[in-house]
């Protein structure tokens, strides 16, 4: 039997949105709050969510104690309390959207979980905004 099993976490991070050939107030025109130009954080919100057959013997779908430890290792270390602009080479010349957090994260929690289970990101960067990837 299929079903999914979920691990949520929270990281809090400081970001700005931005294009450098910009000035202020056109970067500002776009990406409002979020490019001003002395960063600000948000209190990321993280699930995420494997798909796979319910292991008859132990009734997982995947060990959470495992999942924990990729995320914290992969997510969670290199990105909380830290500028994502400023001290992860992953947004050196990537905007820290919410929509590509969660492309970055997938790409980072992928190779490290079995191919046999769907995997899916959602971030919320506030209570109100989200995404998700793969669509
Ligand atoms: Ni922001």
């Amino acid at each position: 039997m299929r079903s999914t099993i979920t691990r949520r976490e929270i990281f809090n991070s400081a970001h700005r949105l931005y294009r450098p050939e910009l000035s202020d107030t056109e970067n500002i025109a776009i990406f409002g709050k979020c490019a001003y130009p002395n960063y600000h954080g948000h209190n990321y919100e993280l699930h995420v969510t494997l798909t796979g057959e319910i292991d008859p013997y132990t009734g997982f779908v995947y060990d959470i104690a495992d999942l924990k430890k990729i995320i914290k290792e992969e997510v969670i270390e290199p990105f909380d309390h830290r500028n994502l602009n400023l001290d992860t080479q992953d947004f050196a010349h990537l905007n820290p959207t919410v929509e590509n957090i969660c492309v970055v994260i997938y790409n980072k929690l992928r190779p490290r979980i079995d191919a046999k289970y769907d995997l899916k990101v959602k971030v919320y960067e506030t209570i109100r905004n989200y995404s998700e990837y793969p669509v």
